[in-house]
């Protein structure tokens, strides 16, 4: 089924019913450019790595995305990668705020790898609200609002109930960074689990839509370092509203600043890879 904008998620109605709308709106909006975009030339710079890519798409959408919400909801606060990489500040107040990904995979954007994702999360209190992530080549919309469930194009999505690491197939993604430290403890993670039997470990080079995955309950475990916020927001409500687990890789309380994340259909599989983990700090993203 196909998104519509109307039959894709829980029946209208309740509080931010309108930002939602909005939302799912852009997000549609969004895929639009970056599906057509996907096959044309780009122009490609550089961020923080060699391998940290940004094109002139993902200045559009983040530029598109912000102008239409700040017209619409003109006191509402903004966190957004493009804005964050051009050095503002990603403070989560209590004020309303979006925290958006104008092009989650934009590696693969730029390879035509088509798996690229727009991210739209917010946040109200320091509280997830909704989640809502498209899938631009798939055409598919995830959407999850706090106590309302998580859908996908109109399904309910439910998370796995695997709780065995050797029945697990655990999703990773590497990050921008390439520093020997960074290499290495991306790979002993990735030896950790295979030592541990797990079925196999994926990297995608998308992690909302790896998220989404593990929401579908295609999958029964997700972990990084090096996640930022607008990488994570949308999805954790929808993880969470489609019956899962979204923490810390310490194990503790899941910290939306501090980069880190163990996301899993069930609380023991989550615990179980957090403790497989070996950690790094890789700094949070309120102190950039
Ligand atoms: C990146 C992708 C990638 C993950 C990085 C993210 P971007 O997002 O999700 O798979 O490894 O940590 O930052 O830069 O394509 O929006």
């Amino acid at each position: 089924m196909k998104p519509s904008g109307e039959d894709q998620a829980a029946p209208a109605g309740g509080p931010w019913e309108d930002c939602f709308e909005a939302a799912v709106q852009l997000a549609l909006r969004a895929g639009q450019i970056i599906r057509k975009a996907l096959s044309e030339e780009k122009r490609v710079s550089t961020k923080t790595s060699a391998a940290d890519l940004v094109t002139e798409t993902d200045h559009l959408v983040e530029g598109l995305i912000i102008s239409e919400l700040q017209e619409r909801f003109p006191s509402h606060r903004f966190i957004a990668e493009e804005s964050a990489a051009a050095g503002a500040k990603c403070v989560l107040t209590p004020s309303p705020t979006w925290i958006v990904d104008p092009i989650d995979g934009t590696c693969n954007f730029v390879h035509r790898f088509p798996t690229v994702a727009v991210s739209i999360g917010f946040a109200v209190d320091q509280e997830l609200e909704f989640g809502v992530i498209y899938h631009c080549t798939e055409e598919r919309l995830y959407t999850g609002r706090r106590g309302r469930g998580a859908f996908c194009n109109g399904q309910r999505l439910q998370v796995s109930g695997e709780t065995d690491i050797s029945k697990a197939l655990v999703l990773t993604e590497i990050g921008p960074r390439r520093d020997p430290a960074t290499l290495k403890l991306f790979l002993s993670n990735m030896e950790r689990l295979l030592h541990a039997k797990a079925h196999g470990v994926r990297v995608i080079g998308s992690s909302t839509l790896a998220l989404c995955h593990l929401a579908s309950g295609a999958a029964d475990a997700y972990y990084q370092f090096g996640l930022h916020c607008w990488d994570l927001a949308a999805a954790t409500v929808i993880i969470r509203e489609a019956g899962g687990i979204v923490m810390d890789t310490s194990g503790g309380p899941l910290d939306l600043m501090s980069c880190r994340v163990v996301a899993a259909g069930t609380r023991e599989m989550a615990m179980l890879i957090a403790q497989a983990l070996q950690t790094i700090n890789y700094g949070r993203d309120d102190e950039k």
